[in-house]
């Protein structure tokens, strides 16, 4: 009796070390990580690990299919709590029904439940969704301009800024696990995927991709950069062909983007679909780990892509079948297979080539680890659920910020006699299929896949955007574009004409475009415009260049390129057009003047025989005021180049420019893109205003990799004279 008291008294002075009464180690909080994620394996059954290893579809748990509806109390037991897998993905579209912010969070804490309370060491489950422009899939939530809009603005604040927000509406409705940023650089327009990417330029792209990484893992939700490595390239322009690049483009072009991300410190990393070099990358242990890991530094987790080891089987023929694509694709590096369906086949699968030693229990507690220690970092077995009530709050209208970046985004092409800004109109015509067609201004990705349900986001049309927000006096009336008549009378009874065309929403496969041509009655609108001869702006809303025949590029006297920017279409545009806002995006790419020009980027090898120029080039941008620079010093330091910039306004309206500073390679024997970004910044001068920038350019920036350009060496610095630009002036600089 007195021992036993004694015991107890014991155990109660020392509660850590008393195995009947402590909380086992991976639940205190106070506790590293890597010994929580140690400890916890230590517990686990090679069931529970492999578990981890796996993703679902959240409509498995609702019909045990594809069906969407209330989830089953059932099927949350079988996946949930009996085969303990450990996360639940929305693929683009899948949410619970009827969609709104509270009934996310309800969905996400009642799957918690099951993982957290019937589990049996509790482990929380993390959820994933692709919200790559706003929480895109829920209804109600602000939708943002997608990605290639962001790189027009040039501004990596605003983005993090966007991305903060955005990790808060995740983070509310308990989706902790954001697919984005894509990392992959949009190099090819006829790609389906183009505006997902921040545009073609590596150090552009590379800045917006660590802006998104910091400002969504500020909130604790964990970025993932996809689709390593290659995407962005697919041979012929269509979505997942093969990808062939050079090792050296590979290593200066391709990385760049991903190791921003890495160095922004992204929690996670989603392999590319297709194959580079002839070798599918969810079975490539030379990216996924020798490349990923090795050199690049990565200790997070890898996540394949939809039924990507699958694809090895039927689609990439690499496997002979489906338990030699899991034993490859593991074994290469993927630590979490996104099923989505059939996750029983895959754990059986998984499990007897543990069994027979083709895939290591080493191996399954580094993946199982790395997914423990994503959910630890995240604070998931502290937090697992929220507050439905306040998801409502935070899931409501972002409007100004999300205005702020369509703003930020519109690029003017053309102005020609100072059309814009619409300051002596008094009655304006809006017309064109862009202009009343929400879909068109949110694209893929909004509310479902493929964005036809895009009208249940918030926020104005074009048309209405521009009715409420034209200035007093002015008149905006719309004509249907397809009554010729009605169209032509509402013309000539007008100042000028808004024409909105563009793209209606797609996304991936389904959005290549191998012409990049609207369809051809948007065409014959603006010619039928020409005809009537007042003055037309043309507003493209579009995630590419487009091709335009000759007779129709020359219809509009202005030209904005809008992107897709979202919710917020029609108030920014009314800014821009109506003069509030003076227009600063810049070209994430470059704009091709035929589209067998294609691929076609600013930082191309020298050619034998020149190529044309493109119609616009990359970095382009109007204002409706002037700049002039003059460049005044370079130095080099130890690890970078400076250059001393004085920027002016040269005209009469305040405006931002985005100084943009380009390195030219020296002749060195060694083939080099005749120009690399190297440094950019963005600046708002008042008229008259003068001031003098500083630019630095990490001297990586000018990296080569010398000699043999099939070497898989890390770029070095090329010591030599480097002639640097900024719009038409040029210095030199010694770099050694
Ligand atoms: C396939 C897409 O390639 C990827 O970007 C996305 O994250 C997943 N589907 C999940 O929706």
């Amino acid at each position: 009796m007195i021992k036993r008291w004694r015991f107890t008294l014991a155990c109660a002075v020392l509660l850590g070390s008393c195995p009947a009464l402590a909380q086992p180690l991976y639940k205190d909080p106070a506790q590293p990580v890597e010994k929580r994620v140690a400890d916890l394996l230590a517990r686990m059954t090679l069931e529970e690990k492999l578990g981890q290893m796996t993703q679902v579809a959240v409509s498995k748990l609702m019909s045990d299919g594809w069906g969407l509806g209330p989830l089953k109390g059932e099927l949350l037991e079988r996946y949930l709590v009996q085969r303990g897998i450990g996360s639940v993905l929305s693929g683009g579209g899948m949410g619970p029904v009827p969609n709104t912010p509270r009934a996310w969070a309800e969905m996400t804490n009642a799957i918690q439940r099951a993982a957290v309370e019937k589990g049996r060491l509790g482990i929380p489950l993390l959820y994933g969704v692709d919200a790559v422009h706003g929480h895109n899939n829920v209804v109600g939530a602000t939708l943002y301009p997608h990605s290639l809009g962001l790189a027009a603005t040039w501004n990596p604040a605003l983005v993090e800024q966007v991305a903060r927000r955005v990790g808060q509406e995740l983070r509310a409705t308990g989706t902790l696990w954001n697919f984005a940023p894509v990392a992959d650089l949009g190099r090819d327009p006829r790609w389906g995927r183009f505006y997902e990417t921040f545009g073609e330029d590596p150090l552009l792209a590379g800045s917006l991709v660590a802006a998104t990484v910091r400002g969504l893992q500020a909130g604790r939700v964990a970025a993932t950069l996809k689709h390593f490595t290659g995407y962005g390239q697919p041979l012929g322009g269509t979505d997942r062909s093969p990808a062939f690049l050079a090792p050296r483009t590979l290593q200066e072009v391709w990385l760049p983007p991903f190791r921003a991300g890495l160095e922004a410190g992204a929690l996670t990393v989603m392999a590319n679909s297709g194959s580079l070099n002839g070798v599918p990358v969810h079975a490539s242990r030379y990216l996924l780990t020798d490349v990923l890991r090795g050199q690049m530094g990565f200790k997070g987790v890898v996540i394949s892509d939809w039924n990507d080891i699958d694809k090895l089987v039927g689609d990439h023929k690499a496997a002979a079948g489906f338990a030699d694509a899991v034993a490859m694709s593991i074994n290469a590096g993927v630590d979490v297979y996104m099923v989505p369906m059939e996750v029983e086949r895959y754990l059986q699968t998984l499990k007897e080539l543990v069994e027979a030693g083709r895939i290591s229990r080493a191996r399954v507690d580094e993946a199982a680890g790395r997914v423990l220690w994503l959910k630890f970092q995240l604070g998931l077995f502290e937090r697992p659920y929220v507050e439905a009530a306040e998801a409502e709050k935070v899931v409501e209208a972002q409007r100004p910020l999300a205005k702020q970046a369509a703003l930020e985004s519109v690029t003017l092409l053309e102005n020609a006699a100072f059309t814009l800004p619409l300051t002596n109109v008094k009655t304006l015509l809006v017309t064109g299929p862009a202009a009343t067609d929400k879909t068109m201004q949110m694209g893929g990705w909004s509310i479902d896949w493929q964005g036809k349900e895009g009208a249940k986001a918030p926020g104005a049309t074009v048309l209405e955007g521009l009715q409420k927000g034209a200035p007093q006096g002015v008149k905006v009336a719309y004509a249907d574009p397809k009554d010729a008549r009605a169209l032509a009378a509402a013309v000539r009874a007008s100042d000028a004409v808004v024409v909105a065309l563009g793209e209606k929403p797609y996304a991936e496969n389904e959005g290549n475009n191998l012409t990049g041509e609207l369809p051809a009655e948007q065409y014959k609108l603006l010619r039928d415009l020409k005809a009537l001869g007042k003055p037309v702006v043309l507003v493209l809303l579009a995630g590419r260049p487009l091709a335009f025949p000759d007779d129709a590029w020359l219809v509009p006297k202005a030209i904005l390129m809008a992107y897709l920017p979202g919710s917020e279409a029609g108030s920014a545009l009314a800014d821009v057009l109506f003069g509030r806002h003076n227009p600063s995006g810049r070209l994430p790419f470059t704009w091709p003047k035929l589209f067998g020009q294609v691929p076609f980027t600013y930082d191309r090898y020298p050619d034998i025989y020149p190529k044309a120029e493109p119609l616009y080039p990359f970095g382009y941008g109007l204002s409706y005021t002037d700049f002039t620079y003059r460049l005044q010093a370079a130095r080099a330091t130890a690890n970078a180049v400076e250059v001393d910039v004085e920027v002016r306004n040269t005209g009469k309206r305040a405006g931002s420019d985005v100084v943009q500073l380009y390195t030219r390679f020296p002749p060195l024997g060694l083939l080099a893109p005749r120009e690399r970004l190297v440094a950019f910044t963005k600046v708002n001068l008042e008229p008259g205003q003068t001031r003098t920038l500083k630019l630095t350019a990490p001297l990586d920036r000018f990296a080569l990799v010398p000699g043999d350009v099939f070497s898989l060496e890390l770029p070095r610095v090329l010591p030599g004279r480097y002639v640097l630009r900024v719009g038409e002036q040029t210095v030199g600089v010694e770099v050694r």
